[in-house]
Parts: C-alpha cells; sequence; structure tokens
C-alpha cells in the first residue's frame, strides 16, 4: 500500500475570524502547507502576517453573499469566527446574537459557498468546544451554539454528500486565545478546568493545526459529520 497522501498544496482556503488566535494559527499551517488562504473577521490581523483579507461580519448574509461573488475558487471553508460575553448571555438579545455568530454564521457560510464547494469536491471544517458537550452556566449562548454545532455538522455532511462536500467539526480544548482570557484570568474556574485536564496546561492554538489540514486531506476522504475533540483527554477524563 503506498503512504496516505496529507497533501493540501494548492488548495484554497477561507477562515472566518481569521484574525483570532486559532484562525491565524490554521491559516499559517495551511499556507505553510502549500495552500492559498485568505482570512475574514471584523478586525484586522493585528500583526500583519500577509494573508489576503476581507472585512466581514458573518451575521451580516448580504455581506456573505457578496463575498462568496468575489471568490471564484474554494477548496477548505472554516468558520472560525466567535464571541461570548461571560454573564450576559441570558439576556435573550445577547443570547440570539451569539447563537448568530457561532451558528447562524456557520449555516450563512456554508450556504453562500457550497456553489464553490462543490465544484472543487471540498470540505467544511466547523469549530465546536468543549461546550459542545456541556453545560456552561455563564455562558449559555455560547454553549447552546457550541452544542448545535455538532447537529449542524451531522447535517450538512448528509445534505451535501451528494455535491462530495464533506463536512467535519473540530472542538478544541482549552486554547491560549482572546476568547478564553477570562476564563484564564478566574483563578477559581482556571483551577477547576486544570484539576479536569489531563495535560494540566492551556493548550497553544498552533496545537490544532495538524487536526484541520488532516480534515482538508485526501487522507480524510473517508470521513464525514464528525466533531473531532482536540482537547488533551478533557471530554474523556
Ligand atoms: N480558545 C479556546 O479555548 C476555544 C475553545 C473552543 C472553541 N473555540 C472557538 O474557536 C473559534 C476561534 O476562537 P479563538 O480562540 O481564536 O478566539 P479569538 O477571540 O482569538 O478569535 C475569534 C475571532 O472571531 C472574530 N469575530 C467575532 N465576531 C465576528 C463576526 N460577527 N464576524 C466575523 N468575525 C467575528 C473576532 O474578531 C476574532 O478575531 C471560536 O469559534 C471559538 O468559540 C475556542
Amino acid at each position: 500500500m503506498s503512504a496516505p497522501d496529507f497533501s493540501v498544496s494548492g488548495q484554497h482556503v477561507l477562515i472566518s475570524g481569521g484574525a483570532g488566535g486559532i484562525g491565524t494559527a490554521l491559516a499559517k499551517a495551511f499556507r505553510g502547507a502549500g495552500a492559498n488562504v485568505t482570512l475574514c473577521d471584523v478586525k484586522p490581523p493585528t500583526v500583519d502576517e500577509g494573508f489576503d483579507f476581507e472585512y466581514l461580519d458573518v451575521r451580516d448574509t448580504a455581506a456573505v453573499e457578496a463575498l462568496a461573488a468575489k471568490v471564484k475558487k474554494l477548496d477548505v471553508l472554516i468558520h472560525c469566527a466567535g464571541k461570548l460575553v461571560r454573564h450576559e448571555e441570558h439576556k435573550p438579545d445577547v443570547f440570539m446574537d451569539i447563537v448568530n455568530i457561532h451558528l447562524g454564521g456557520n449555516l450563512r457560510l456554508a450556504t453562500a459557498f457550497r456553489p464553490q464547494l462543490a465544484a472543487t469536491r471540498g470540505c467544511l471544517i466547523n469549530i465546536g468546544s468543549m461546550y459542545s458537550y456541556f453545560g456552561a452556566s455563564r455562558i449559555p449562548a455560547y454553549a447552546s451554539a457550541k452544542t448545535a454545532i455538532i447537529g449542524l455538522t451531522r447535517s450538512l455532511a448528509v445534505a451535501y454528500a451528494e455535491d462530495g462536500i464533506r463536512v467535519n467539526a473540530i472542538a478544541p480544548g482549552w486554547i491560549r486565545t482572546e476568547i478564553s482570557r477570562g476564563g484564564r484570568e478566574d483563578s477559581v474556574f482556571n483551577d477547576a478546568v486544570m484539576q479536569r485536564l489531563p495535560t494540566k496546561r492551556w493548550s497553544e492554538p498552533e496545537e490544532l493545526a495538524g487536526t484541520a489540514v488532516f480534515l482538508a486531506s485526501p487522507a480524510a476522504k473517508l470521513i464525514n459529520g464528525v466533531t473531532i475533540p482536540v482537547d488533551g483527554g478533557y471530554v474523556a477524563s
């Protein structure tokens, strides 16, 4: 048997929330593996790493459709845009806004870019969370949306199979980025996480990159509709 093909060289990759910690790390990994990467976000990258950048608010359907009209070729779409608001998400307006970013944004991007992904028989990579698996008293919208990402991933995988598009998700563990800063700085919360976490440390965004590149590669052609925890064993413990 010949060696499995992990190559993503020459693929075109679009990452929403691409100016964030995980989006940037994935962008660097795909570029390092020979792919062409475009980032989109509501804010430009803090450090200019030379990626193409498009302003995009994933809550704006018209803007998502306008971007899709500009992108001619796409092999990989990664929905990395995300936000949480501790202690505020029991308010209905805040709840709906957070769900809109994570879940509505995912559906919006998937729908708009389906034709390009169908043309390349490409793939969609969604981003779940440890909160895909359990509740969060202070961020119920975030946890609800992340739980629903598992269902949306399965549903789109089934729906898009006829186009040869695969849809999977990564559920990151505890990653050192801006969105998790509040949790890291809350010593009671931080201690509880570290006690359960087998690796006993916050992880770096780069540690997710291998799984994302693998999911986009020919070696993963039979993987569809799954959410993979990349969490140092947190869900298992
Ligand atoms: N850091 C972690 O521990 C962790 C764990 C599990 C899941 N995640 C998820 O990973 C993804 C990336 O988060 P991160 O850790 O890189 O955090 P981050 O805060 O560094 O990045 C999130 C990015 O999303 C962008 N964004 C927010 N609202 C947007 C909108 N309406 N339209 C477009 N972009 C928008 C932000 O500007 C930011 O650049 C998110 O979905 C997050 O929920 C993170």
